[in-house]
């Protein structure tokens, strides 16, 4: 069955059997504690908590994923960055069993056989689902016969996304030996401390791979083989499969971020585009050089997309060009970079003269059989920092002299804003610089165009509304692989000691930050912007006041 087909299938399966269709949500999730939306759920979360659903109490999607801990697996047979899942979620509509026996009929209906399912064994926090395994009994599978089979928390628990949430037991349906569909029961919340409560309502809460149930479907050999990727490879001529599958993977995942707003750069998700494009570009290299052109394999990507996702035929024209500027950037020394490479130039030189993200330096060292210094890098980067930053610093301890409590309210000030332009203008907005004296702030960020007074509006009220909410300062210092998970800071890892300071203004806001900063946000007094104006090709500036 052809790929829209089979997504058409799902959707109207569940539609009648009560199920409201809803649309996929962004790739940029609202909670600041996941960088990417990777899951179905992600939307539907408050709705596992007890919050009144606007859907009923039943939903199905088709939802855009991307996921960045397999960047460098990507090239197999079985990884993506970028994916869609299907699933169908229930907020206290239904249990158990009615969830099995809708996935093995909507399965039935497509004719895709089960090989097996697994169920949770049970530990010692959270008992052996043997009602899954009951109902799946009923439907003729078994232990004796190796269709039924327990597994621990590894394989059969699942959650939460980010620091906390809903998570619960899993039972997973395999076919042609690979897990097509995930059902999870969320039946506790995870703390952050990770210890469990058990929720009042009983969530249902479903995955499909749906590049995964294609290739099912199609009986191909690979995800690869399926239409999902067969239109795009056809235009990447070559032997070299593992390249044709990562700029197969790799030019897809990038569309659908620029289509959002992201753009390349060095932190965040703007580095995460940066790495996935440079690394298609870097692998076109070892394609014969006539063999494709990312500029066309993306318009074929928002040809195949467009009438699922029609952001993307909206932002075309934005996507072929932020692709076509990034390439021409890194072609320009990705080549000289290669042979330096060759030459045994350091890494640290290879990222600041010829832009090979980390990443690539590793994986090229990878395949040459070279050893890295990573230890030799990430001291360089931190001196390279503490160049800038001493200058930054020199700024701001001028500001302090005169009025040292004025500057570190404009800081704090400083952060209420950054996250105020998230809320209101996009989850891609980062900031590109800031300046603070003891009478104002000023503020640098990417923008494509000029605010108007309605977002400016918007903008103030919502930093003042967080000042009258009083909230208290908290500074966190923990591990860079711990902020890492859920602060939003730059996101080359190399850039940061081992140990860092996280503020953390509520759920508002929480940063990567030296401090200092005021006690609460009380203090600050009347928010204030008094100018806005262009600051640079896609960058903004705002000067604000506190009275
Ligand atoms: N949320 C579950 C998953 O992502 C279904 O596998």
């Amino acid at each position: 069955m052809d790929s829209s087909k089979i997504r058409e299938e799902f959707l109207r399966f569940f539609e009648k059997r009560g199920h409201k269709i809803v649309p996929s949500s962004s790739l940029l999730p609202s909670d600041p504690s996941v960088l990417f939306t990777t899951a179905g759920m992600q939307q539907f979360k408050p709705y596992f908590l007890g919050e009144k659903s606007p859907y009923g109490n039943k939903a199905a999607s088709c939802q855009k994923c991307f996921r960045t801990s397999d960047i460098e697996e990507v090239g197999d047979e079985r990884h993506l960055t970028f994916f869609e899942m299907l699933g169908n979620f229930s907020f206290g509509g239904y249990g158990k069993e009615e969830a099995i026996k809708l996935a093995k009929e909507f399965l039935d209906s497509i004719n895709i056989k089960i090989d097996y399912v697994t169920v949770f064994a049970g530990d010692q926090d959270v008992p052996k689902d043997e009602e899954s395994a009951e109902i799946w009994e009923g439907l003729g599978f078994s232990e004796k016969k190796g269709t039924l089979k327990f597994c621990g928390r590894e394989d059969n628990f699942w959650g939460p996304t980010g620091e906390e949430g809903p998570c619960g037991p899993t039972t997973e349906i395999y076919s042609q030996g690979i897990e097509i569909w995930n059902l999870v029961f969320n039946q506790f919340y995870c703390h952050k401390n990770k210890s469990l409560t058990k929720l009042e309502t009983f969530g249902v809460d479903t995955g499909m791979g749906f590049e995964r149930l294609a290739k099912v479907s199609q009986n191909v050999p690979t995800i690869f083989e399926t239409d999902l990727f067969s239109t795009i490879l056809k235009e990447i001529p070559g032997t070299d499969e593992k390249a044709r599958r990562i700029i197969a993977d790799h030019i897809k995942a990038a569309v659908f971020l620029i289509s959002e707003g992201i753009i390349p750069s060095n932190v965040e998700r703007g580095y995460i585009l940066r790495r996935i494009l440079r690394r298609a570009i870097r692998y076109g290299n070892v394609l014969p050089p006539t063999s494709h052109n990312l500029i066309d394999l993306a318009g074929k990507v928002v040809e195949m997309y467009k009438d699922v996702y029609p952001e993307l035929k909206s932002s075309e024209a934005n996507i072929l060009d932020v692709i076509q500027k990034e390439e021409e950037k890194f072609e320009k020394t990705l080549g000289e970079g290669l042979k330096q490479f060759g030459k045994g130039l350091d890494a640290f030189e290879l990222y600041t003269t010829y832009g090979f993200p980390i990443e690539l330096t590793l994986e090229l060292a990878k395949e040459k059989g070279i050893k890295i210094d990573v230890e030799g890098f990430n001291k360089k980067f931190k001196e390279h920092q503490e160049i800038s930053r001493a200058g930054a610093e020199k700024k701001f301890k001028g500001g302090l002299a005169d009025a040292g409590e004025k500057t570190v309210k404009y800081h704090t000030a400083n952060h209420l804003l950054l996250a105020a332009l998230r809320q209101i203008l996009g989850p891609e907005i980062y900031q590109k610089g800031s300046n603070i004296t003891a009478e104002r702030l000023r503020f640098d960020f990417n923008y494509p165009q000029k605010l108007n007074e309605e977002q400016i509006g918007k903008i103030e009220n919502l930093v003042n509304q967080r000042i009258k909410d009083d909230i208290a300062i908290e500074m966190i210092e923990m591990s860079k692989d711990e902020a890492l998970k859920i602060a939003k800071i730059s996101f080359d890892p190399a850039k940061y000691g081992e140990t860092v300071k996280v503020y953390k203004i509520g759920d508002f806001s929480i940063e990567l930050c030296g401090g200092p900063h005021v006690q609460r946000t009380g203090e600050l007094g009347h928010f204030k912007i008094t100018k806005e104006e262009s600051s640079g090709a896609g960058i903004r500036r705002l000067r604000a006041v506190l009275e």
